[in-house]
Formats: C-alpha cells, sequence, structure tokens
C-alpha cells in the first residue's frame, strides 16, 4: 500500500510506521490521520505482525503538532460538525496490539499527543516535548490535557500546558512521560528490538496485558483487580499458557500458537 504522509514497512514480524512529512516536521494534518488508521489497522489485521513502532522521519521532530496550516482557518462549527479529531481516539480503541512511540525530536501538541496514545515511549536524547496550543489561542484537543495528568501529575501537566514550554527527554523520564531515554543514533534500534521482544510474546497474553494496564486508567482498584484476575484465569485455558509453562519446565524455548 502506498501512502503519501506516512513510509510503512514490515520488519519481521514489527511494523515500522514513519510519519513522513519532514518539510513541516512531521504536523499531522487530515492526510496523517487517514493514514495512520488505515496503516495501524492493517497492523491490527496481519497475524504475522506482533507490535508496530511510529517514529518521525528526519532528525528534527517526531511530529510538531496538528498542521497549524490546516486549522487557521477552520471554523468552530466546522470542527464540532466533523468532529474534529475524533478520529485518533477512534484509531486507539481499535487497536489492541502495542505499538511504541520511539520519539526523535520535536513531539509538540498533537505530536506529544499520538506518542501519549502509544503504549509507551522510548525517546531520543534530543527528544522535546510540549503541549504549546495555549500559545495559538487553544487547548490541547487529542488527549493533551487527559493524558498528559494521568502520566506526570497535576503539578507538570498543569506547568506544561499553562505555560507552553518544552521539557527535554531527561525531563520527561524523571516524570514518568517516557520508558527510556536513549542516545539519538540508537533510538530506531532500541524501538525495534524492544517491539521485536513483545511480537516473540504469546498474541493473546500481549493484548490482555496491554488492556489491563490500560483498565487502570479506567476503573477503580477493587475493579482493575477483578478484571486482571479473571483475564489472568481465562488465559490459563489457552494452549500457549499450557505451551509457555511446559517449555519452562522443559529448559526450551516456548512455540506460540496465538490460542
Ligand atoms: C504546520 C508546521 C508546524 C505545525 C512546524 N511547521 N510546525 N506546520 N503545523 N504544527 C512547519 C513550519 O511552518 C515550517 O514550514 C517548517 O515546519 C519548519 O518549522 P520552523 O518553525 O521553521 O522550524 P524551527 O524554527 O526549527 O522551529 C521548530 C518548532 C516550531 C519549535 C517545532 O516549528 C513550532 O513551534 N511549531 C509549532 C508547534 C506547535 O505549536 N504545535 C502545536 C500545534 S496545535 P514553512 O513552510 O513555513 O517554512 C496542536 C493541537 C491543536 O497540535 C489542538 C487545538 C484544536
Amino acid at each position: 500500500m502506498a501512502y503519501e504522509t506516512i513510509l510503512v514497512e514490515q520488519r519481521d514480524a514489527v511494523t515500522l510506521i514513519t510519519l513522513n512529512r519532514p518539510e513541516a516536521l512531521n504536523a499531522l494534518n487530515t492526510k496523517v490521520l487517514a493514514e495512520l488508521t488505515e496503516a495501524l489497522a492493517a497492523f491490527e489485521a496481519d497475524a504475522s505482525q506482533g507490535c508496530a513502532v511510529v517514529t518521525g522521519s528526519g532528525d528534527k521532530a517526531f511530529a510538531a503538532g496538528a498542521d497549524i496550516k490546516e486549522m487557521v482557518d477552520k471554523s468552530a462549527a466546522e470542527m464540532f460538525n466533523e468532529d474534529f479529531f475524533a478520529g485518533w481516539n477512534r484509531m486507539v480503541a481499535a487497536t489492541r496490539k502495542p505499538w511504541i512511540a520511539a520519539v526523535n525530536g520535536f513531539a509538540l501538541g498533537g505530536g506529544c499527543e499520538v506518542a501519549m496514545m502509544a503504549d509507551f515511549i522510548i525517546a531520543s536524547e534530543n527528544a522535546k516535548f510540549g503541549q504549546p496550543e495555549i500559545k495559538l489561542g487553544v487547548a490541547p484537543g487529542m488527549g493533551g490535557s487527559q493524558r498528559l495528568t494521568r502520566a506526570v501529575g497535576k503539578a507538570k501537566a498543569m506547568d506544561l500546558v499553562l505555560t507552553g514550554r518544552m521539557m527535554d527527554a531527561a525531563e520527561a523520564e524523571r516524570a514518568g512521560l517516557v520508558a527510556r531515554v536513549v542516545p539519538h543514533d540508537q533510538l530506531l534500534d532500541e524501538a525495534l528490538k524492544a517491539a521485536a521482544a513483545i511480537a516473540g510474546m504469546a498474541p493473546m497474553a500481549v493484548k490482555v496485558n496491554k488492556e489491563l494496564v490500560d483498565a487502570a486508567y479506567e476503573t477503580t482498584l477493587s475493579q482493575g483487580m477483578l478484571h486482571e484476575r479473571r483475564l489472568f484465569q481465562i488465559l490459563a485455558a489457552t494452549e500457549d499458557k499450557a505451551e509457555g509453562m511446559t517449555a519452562f519446565v522443559e529448559k526450551r524455548a516456548a512455540s506460540w500458537k496465538g490460542r
């Protein structure tokens, strides 16, 4: 499938998606959303693919935000009637397999929000995160006020959202936004390695683990614990549970069936 704004390639069981509008610092327009949605849906449907990595082309940006030039003339009525930005939520909800954001530079506004839609973020030392929408007279529209606050807490989220300042990779890691910070030239290797490790796990267990961690954001502790225990018990009925535990006892690598 040929895309205009993204590049997609399969590396064994890992799908690598590169946001590819370097002339606009990979700003996210309607076309990027449509193509990323399609690429993630294809990844989701392809049983040979176990994990995806989303990164930005060039050395400078993961994505410098939603495309300001696309939004500048858009009226409030148009945004309301199109439910502008709602497609991003649908894309996240439709993707049960994990994907990692490999943040290689600026992740601002919608760029930071897309990174936070991923299951976790691996950042290069050059990465810079921010929600600068306030400087444009608006506010985050794709989860910045919600996911950022859940990730880093109220104090730092308020600081970032109200001042529009950027934080570097080290601060983002200290704050809990970023899982790992790696040297810039090793970013893609590290992200692909992490993705390959995930893709090598039992497929149903991968989906369940993702669902359970996500549930921690949505439920009470007791509901979440029940959800966790029930899914653990259901996984115990899979052939892959028998295979995984038998392989451990027999000191050999497991061979997953996905059922
Ligand atoms: C459209 C963008 C863009 C964006 C950069 N560009 N960010 N185009 N939308 N979000 C374009 C520039 O216009 C320029 O193209 C080219 O990319 C290079 O950018 P420069 O500004 O020349 O680069 P530099 O001086 O290095 O500055 C980098 C930067 C800056 C600090 C990242 O580009 C910047 O501040 N960008 C905007 C960041 C931002 O505000 N993001 C949030 C967007 S709102 P031309 O052709 O002009 O040279 C959002 C959610 C909105 O994400 C929700 C509300 C509804």
